[in-house]
């Protein structure tokens, strides 16, 4: 709750000490007692089809702006050519800091050795950068823990095990199909991980069953994790492995937006009707047309990832790394890019169910009831 008071008070602190020291900071702009107003931060986020990335962009320009700072935001409409692009015009325009979500995590090598070139310290924004030393923090989540959460969701949906973790009443076998995002997204392997983790002594034990077969990410990964090629894959699945009047009990799901591209294959196919259930379908981002989705019983869970208080750690790395800082990690192990480990900030993640959307997101004003109810929000 006050942790924005927290940014705000350390960004004052910040134009006192450089003021004060006459101290540079990290940035190759940053002047002699430069002030925020004289700094300007490059935020580079993928695309705008997903809500997600749009709150993400809208909190760190937002909280960027109560501090003072000038803001360069550029979405890449999912474009690599186009991120690398806007990426380099940062550079050139001198920005003091740069934050980027990047499309492709192996793609930006050429602009980090730029930025370091020019002193421009980098923050990886929830995907981690790879192949590069250049990238100098990474904010995100748990992305393992993403993972796991989404399996215990599809299991504890599916009666195998309790909410509370205990062995659920049902014994299955239970047929479940598995998707991933794309391959070029570091969290991407890191969800897949996790849920495989957790999903495969039910498998060995045979109480859960991959009718396709399909296992390896590289099966059941999804380029750009898009929500159209997700309805696709499923209806393939349905018509290769289900066509013998057999039902897919279950579906883990990576994302939202792929979920709705699953539930409505599984909805043309007549799932969700009287007699025939829908499948248990997992999700992730807690996008408001997934959250009418749970609140009507049809999408079972969504992992909520808080994108203002990811926003808010991008910001307190920005200004750590303008006060000739390091940022505070709370992560100096995990995230490895291929050539060296990121220090990362990781926030904690939280599954909701259809029970959870007021206390988790009506009550701490993510949404409006009146959003959950129409299913967008109203700006
Ligand atoms: C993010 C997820 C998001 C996915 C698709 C991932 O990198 O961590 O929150 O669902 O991209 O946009």
């Amino acid at each position: 709750m006050n942790r924005r008071f927290v940014a705000v008070i350390g960004g004052a602190v910040l134009a006192l000490s450089v003021a004060a020291c006459g101290g540079e900071g990290a940035g190759g702009g940053t002047e002699e007692s430069a002030a925020p107003e004289d700094l300007t931060i490059g935020v580079s986020m993928p695309t705008q089809t997903s809500e997600r990335w749009i709150a993400d962009g809208d909190s760190v320009r937002e909280q960027l702006e109560e501090l003072g700072y000038g803001v360069e935001l550029q979405y890449a409409n999912n474009d690599i050519p186009t991120q690398s692009q806007q990426v380099d015009q940062m550079i050139t325009q001198g920005a003091d800091v740069l934050i980027i979500a990047a499309i492709d995590g192996t793609a930006l090598s050429s602009q980090l050795q730029a930025a370091a070139d020019a002193d421009i310290p980098v923050i990886a924004y929830d995907r981690l950068i790879r192949d590069s030393e250049h990238v100098d923090f990474y904010v995100s989540f748990d992305n393992y823990r993403v993972g796991v959460a989404q399996a215990e969701a599809l299991l504890t949906g599916l009666g195998l095990r309790t909410a509370d973790g205990q062995p659920g009443d049902a014994a299955g076998p239970f047929t479940i199909e598995l998707f991933a995002g794309s391959l070029d997204d570091n969290n991407a392997h890191f969800f897949f991980d996790g849920a495989m983790d957790t999903l495969q002594p039910y498998i060995d034990d045979g109480s859960l069953v991959v009718r396709s077969g399909q296992t390896d990410i590289e099966q059941v990964a999804i380029l750009r994790w898009e929500q159209e090629t997700a309805q696709r894959r499923m209806e393939d699945l349905l018509t290769s492995s289900y066509n013998d009047g057999s039902r897919v009990d279950g579906v883990l799901s990576p994302y939202d937006g792929l979920s709705r591209g699953i539930i409505t294959a599984l909805q043309n196919a007549g799932y969700g009707a009287a007699g025939n259930p829908m499948a248990v379908v997992t999700g992730q981002d807690a996008e408001i047309a997934s959250v009418k989705l749970i609140s009507d019983g049809v999408q079972n869970s969504t992992i909520f990832k808080d994108t203002r208080l990811l926003a808010e750690q991008a910001v307190v790395a920005a200004e750590a790394f303008l006060g000739g800082e390091e940022p505070e990690a709370n992560d100096t192990e995990t995230y490895d890019n291929g050539v060296k480990v990121v220090p990362s900030y990781l926030l904690p993640v939280e599954t909701v169910y259809a029970d959870d959307i007021q206390p988790i997101l009506v009550d701490s004003g993510y949404f409006t009831a009146e959003e959950v109810a129409a299913g967008q929000t109203e700006s």
